[in-house]
């Protein structure tokens, strides 16, 4: 259907998303945890995202996306100095209230998904099933964290010898530094504050410049589900000045990052090159993701998880499928089924429910991966594009999804961070193949496609990667479902969404007692 042919009073189920529909929602542990591949849970049952057309319509036309004011040093200052203060009350109240509190989050943020989806498509021109699916996201981290605090971080009586007793204790640090990305700007955003927040600490909060007004609304909701002023602060502004300085400062116990590997290189030096405490740094970076496709795959299955893993999001996951590695007996079909679907893709305003990729983030971004398709325009084989939709003239940064050959794995040295397939043939060795894509260094998510088990197995193992999906799509983590994160130049772990998570954010103390 075209999009104006879509009745706008209806339920419907989004193209490329799925999520809750409530009869489900018993069958499988968290409410909303089908963002991800989508069709199904991990019993089987079908799970069809049902969301109500004409508010999202409603909340996207009254949104204005306000401006916000840049940080100046001395209001960084104020605010680490009433964070580090604020830290006493907030890391002393009862961990079932901080849980409570962060819980009262997302329910207040799952009954604002329409708000926040407006917020997201006009702020972050987000694509409608990305916006709704971002928003269950966020919703997820608050009810996953505030869980898993109270299961995890309660004191615990260790055994000991007569005469003694043991009692370990986790507890916040003091002041997080949360510096979140652009390309979620609501559920990274989210579950980089909450984490800190639930776990004791309180927080220092850098958005992107490119999405603070989606971050300053998840502040007031936060604060108006009991979250202290002196608890939370959001700074606003560039990294180079306000992320630098909050890392900068003497009271920052933690960082938590999300972005470029370069960035957090950075972030690394700058806390070791302090005085004072060793402050942790939890960085969740880029990838130069591959899929390796055998000729025992089955082509269809490829080709939608090809197209949802590359081009979906218009490329800006960090997930996102970079490098197809096809073996040379299949390779010829499966990219001419791939240059088909590609054509199919609707490319256009993100507002539009027909619309499968919509614009880039910024001019920046506009013209990094423009200069890239350039290049690979003169030095790479061009295997197909996506024509831009009719009508997609009046929005601004549209980049319609492409794909080239390369002769080696080798020959893609850098994460292009748009809808930029590169595809490589391979043949021979299985395992080389695995050896090369280890070797270039980044460990975030792996794609394995075949119908033999035994090598999918063996494969995933030999890989040095976080994620690893085995015939589907290797996007759209879910929270609690399938842990995220990467290894080597994709991070330093834990995952976010996973039973580890929560532990960084704190200090560990043992008390013994001579009874
Ligand atoms: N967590 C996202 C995904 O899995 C990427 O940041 O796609």
């Amino acid at each position: 259907l075209a999009d104006e042919q879509v009745p706008t009073d209806e339920l419907l189920s989004s193209p490329l998303d799925a999520c809750v529909a409530g009869e489900h929602i018993e069958a499988f542990p968290l409410p909303h945890a089908l963002y991800g591949e989508g069709r199904r849970n991990s019993t089987g049952a079908d799970l069809t995202c049902l969301v109500q057309r004409r508010p999202l319509d409603e909340a996207i036309a009254k949104t204005h996306v306000p401006p916000v004011p840049e940080a100046s040093t001395a209001q960084i200052e104020l605010a680490m100095g009433t964070l580090h203060t604020g830290f006493e009350a907030w890391s002393a109240r009862p961990l079932a209230e901080r849980a409570a509190i962060i819980r009262k989050a997302g329910d207040l943020l799952d009954a604002r998904l329409a708000e926040f989806c407006g917020l997201l498509v006009k702020e972050a021109h987000k694509t409608l099933g990305d916006c709704v699916a971002e928003v269950r996201e966020a919703v997820d981290f608050c009810r996953y964290y505030a869980d898993q605090a109270e299961q995890r971080l309660a004191e615990q009586t260790l055994p000991g010898p007569t005469g003694e007793s043991n009692t370990l204790r986790l507890h916040g640090r003091g002041v997080f530094v949360c510096i979140s990305p652009w390309n979620f700007p609501l559920a990274i955003f989210a579950g980089q504050v909450v984490a800190a927040l639930v776990t004791g600490n309180t927080v220092a909060a850098k958005p992107a410049e490119q999405t603070p007004a989606v971050a300053q609304r998840m502040v007031e909701l936060l604060r108006e589900a009991g979250v202290p002023e002196d608890a939370l602060i959001l700074l606003h502004g560039p990294g180079e000045t306000v992320g630098a300085g909050l890392v900068a400062d003497a009271r920052t116990a933690g960082v938590c990052f999300t972005g470029s590997t370069q960035v957090a290189r950075l972030i690394n030096r700058a806390l070791a090159q302090k005085d004072g405490p060793i402050v942790p740094l939890i960085a969740e970076t880029g990838g130069l993701n591959a899929m390796l496709v055998d000729s025992t795959a089955l082509p269809e299955q490829v080709v939608d998880a090809v197209v949802q893993s590359a081009f979906r999001s218009a490329g800006q996951r960090c997930s996102a499928l970079r490098l197809l590695c096809v073996h040379e007996g299949i390779a010829d079909g499966v990219i001419e089924m791939i240059k088909g679907a590609m054509a199919e893709l609707s490319v256009g305003d993100p507002a539009l429910l027909a619309t499968d990729v919509g614009p880039v983030i910024d001019d920046e971004a506009f013209t990094g991966i423009s200069r890239h398709v350039e290049r690979l325009r003169r030095e790479a084989k061009l295997l197909g594009e996506t024509a831009l939709s009719a009508g997609s003239a009046a929005v601004p940064r549209l980049v319609a999804p492409i794909a080239f050959e390369l002769p080696r794995i080798s020959d893609l040295r850098q994460e292009i961070f748009g809808p930029v397939l590169h595809v490589v043939r391979w043949s021979g060795d299985v395992d080389a193949v695995v050896r090369e894509i280890n070797a270039l260094g980044y460990g975030l998510t792996f794609g394995i496609q075949t119908r033999i088990d035994s090598r999918a197995a063996r494969l995933a193992h030999q890989a040095r990667i976080g994620n690893v999906y085995v015939n589907r799509n290797m996007i759209g983590a879910v929270v609690g479902v399938q842990p995220f994160g990467g290894e080597g130049l994709s991070g330093t772990g834990p995952k976010a969404g996973g039973p580890h998570y929560l532990y960084r954010f704190c200090a560990e103390q043992t008390v013994t007692i001579n009874t």
